[in-house]
């Protein structure tokens, strides 16, 4: 997704915004832009089709007057209006260069502001829908207006959810940027003698840890020497800046050669970093003091809803089952993008569980808008400190898992499954349905994860040596799981398509019959979720169904188990575990199977081909 880096302050901009970049670099993109003001009246825009190369473009600039620029604007631009070209790319600037801006969203009416634009003389250069915003800005800085009342009313004017960042010549030295709805946020990076903006905090932690979060309709303008917020109508706001603790070393890659096997690596530690300060093992308690309901509320509960896109969907899928069993009340995951659209009966009887590890992702947070509207109660998992979902859900539960670079979720998936289990203990022990007996056994259940997790990435080879072996050279895959184990195959056969771009379908085993199976053909693998449990001979059946048609068969089982070895082709052994625990470590096999095979392909799975790490459009 974009990316934005600003800097008003002494020092040479333009290495500050190019290392910028490059902590952004991982929300995935296509092309990348830089803008400073270098004294002469305009914006000098340098723009390429990768970090590299404009880094090296920047490097050989002569600046004019021969002095070093110290105020500056760039983007990591992903495309949504207009391919990707050098033109397309950020900044964008009025017609003599003298506003530049940099944008991260969507302008949903700039076909009408394109018109009225062109109409009015202003000519375009790039076919995005961010230039309108350039012209709407310097239509009023020229008519005598200060850059921070010119953006204030281009703000009033664009529709959708935007945030972006301008300067103008006419102001040197000042920085603007606004925040409009779950584009991607704006934190401002207060420091001594500086201050920043970034649609990321990842790129401000390199230069301090004082930061505010614009919220929604908030403006921040910044110099070097300081920073004030006003809202759209004008009116100022008081915005005391926070201490963030991230550890900035902890996103080196280390010994790994890729930020994912660092991650899937790391979750032992995530997840139990997710139960700290939650979990009191020795008397079989959760405690969620981020909740805000009461016992009361908690028993008025009739319906819970669980909402995300993607891996977060499937960690939904999870926490569907595992709450309804272990409360009694009716759950379903739904995918936020259907469900901002769908009409639906929610109300304050209705909790809404909304997971998501950026915490802006845009369809997700349409819905939980849609929830607030209702009434209903929202509760948010959420990995990215201080984001919109946190904003706007009545409790957080942070997923605790550090900060995660690979644009594909790994660890953040686990934490959100552990959070999601001690959720389901805390409201059934709040709702009165789990026994005290049953929340030990569940609580001390959840103490094996780590070890079990540990146990199961020392097992790598095996993943590795079939991704050679079986997998790269396959163009189809189909994952077969049953109860919670299956969106555990919805997030194996999205894994796959993700890094190593080989079509693969996920389905309930169950389902298999009634269509996929005419699929089935020894150029199509199957993966099967066999571990032991209460769906284990329904399993034998299904890989049996594919057996008979010539299909080959990769199977997780059960250490013991002695069917598997003559009934398949090969098996991945998972260890015994209790139920709810089995599919959080069967997840670990999926996500190495996926990983291997890209990098068996010669793909960068730190960085797969059209994604980004945070989706802030529709
Ligand atoms: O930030 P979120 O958890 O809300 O993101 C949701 C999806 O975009 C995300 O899980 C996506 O599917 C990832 N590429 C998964 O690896």
């Amino acid at each position: 997704m974009c990316g934005i880096i600003a800097y008003a302050g002494s020092e040479p901009v333009t290495p500050i915004l190019v290392s910028g970049l490059r902590t952004l670099e991982y929300r995935g993109y296509d092309s990348a832009g830089i803008g400073v003001q270098n004294g002469d009246g305009k914006s000098a825009v340098t723009r390429a089709l990768g970090v590299d190369d404009l880094a090296e473009a920047v490097s050989g600039q002569d600046w004019n007057g021969g002095a070093e620029p110290t105020v500056g604007i760039a983007h990591t631009r992903w495309a949504t209006h207009g391919g990707v070209t050098i033109p397309n790319a950020h900044p964008h600037t009025s017609a003599e260069g003298r506003v530049a801006v940099v944008h991260n969203g969507i302008v949903e009416n700039y076909i009408a502001l394109r018109t009225e634009l062109s109409d009015a003389g202003y000519l375009f250069s790039s076919e995005t829908d961010t230039e309108v915003i350039a012209h709407l800005i310097a239509r009023r800085v020229e008519s005598g207006e200060s850059l921070a009342a010119a953006v204030r009313c281009a703000a009033r004017r664009i529709q959708g959810a935007s945030s972006f960042v301008a300067t103008s010549a006419a102001e040197p030295g000042v920085i603007v940027g606004v925040r409009l709805g779950n584009a991607g946020g704006i934190v401002v990076g207060i420091g001594d003698g500086f201050n920043l903006l970034a649609s990321d905090v990842l790129a401000i932690l390199p230069h301090t840890d004082l930061v505010v979060y614009l919220r929604s309709g908030e403006m921040a303008s910044i110099t070097a020497s300081g920073a004030e917020y006003s809202d759209l109508s004008g009116m100022v706001l008081e915005r005391s800046p926070a201490r963030i603790s991230r550890n900035f070393e902890a996103a080196a890659r280390g010994e790994y050669p890729h930020f994912m096997a660092k991650e899937i690596a790391e979750q032992p530690e995530a997840v139990s970093s997710a139960m700290r300060r939650r979990v009191d093992f020795e008397n079989g308690v959760v405690d969620l003091p981020e909740l805000p309901y009461t016992d009361d509320e908690i028993r008025l509960i009739d319906r819970v809803i669980l909402s995300g896109m993607g891996t977060s969907l499937h960690s939904c899928m999870y926490g569907a089952q595992m709450i309804e069993a272990v409360t009694g009340i009716p759950a379903q995951a739904e995918n936020a993008s259907e469900l901002r659209y769908r009409s639906t009966s929610l109300n304050e009887r209705t909790l809404v569980i909304s997971v998501t590890q950026s915490g802006e992702t845009a369809d997700t947070l349409a819905a939980m808008d849609l929830a607030t509207q209702s009434g209903a109660k929202q509760i948010a998992l959420v990995e990215a400190e201080g984001t919109q979902a946190t904003l706007v859900a009545d409790g957080t539960l942070y997923l605790g898992a550090g900060q995660e670079i690979g644009v594909a979720s790994t660890k953040t998936m686990m934490c959100s499954l552990t959070v999601l289990y001690q959720l389901a203990v805390y409201l059934g022990i709040h709702r009165g349905t789990l026994s005290a007996k049953r929340a030990i056994k569940l609580v001390s259940d959840l103490s094996r994860l780590p070890g079990l997790i540990a146990e199961m990435i020392d097992d790598d080879d095996h993943c590795e040596q079939l991704a050679h072996d079986r997998l790269g050279d396959k163009r189809h895959l189909l994952y077969l799981g049953r109860g919670a184990l299956h969106p555990v195959a919805m997030e194996g056969a999205l894994k796959m398509k993700e890094l190593a771009y080989i079509h693969a379908e996920g389905y309930p085993a169950g389902e298999m019959k009634h269509g996929p199976i005419a699929l089935i053909s020894d150029d199509m693998p199957t993966v099967a979720l066999a571990p032991q449990g209460a769906l284990y001979d329904k399993m034998v059946g299904n890989i049996n169904e594919v057996k008979a048609r010539g299909g080959e068969v990769i199977a997780l089982a059960t250490y013991g188990d002695t069917t598997m070895p003559g009934l398949t082709d090969e098996v991945l052994w998972v260890p015994e575990a209790p139920e709810w625990i089995v599919p959080m470590i069967t997840l670990i096999p999926m996500q190495q199977l996926a990983y291997h095979t890209s990098v068996a392909l010669g793909h960068n799975p730190d960085k797969p081909r059209n994604l980004a790490k945070s989706v802030t459009v529709e």
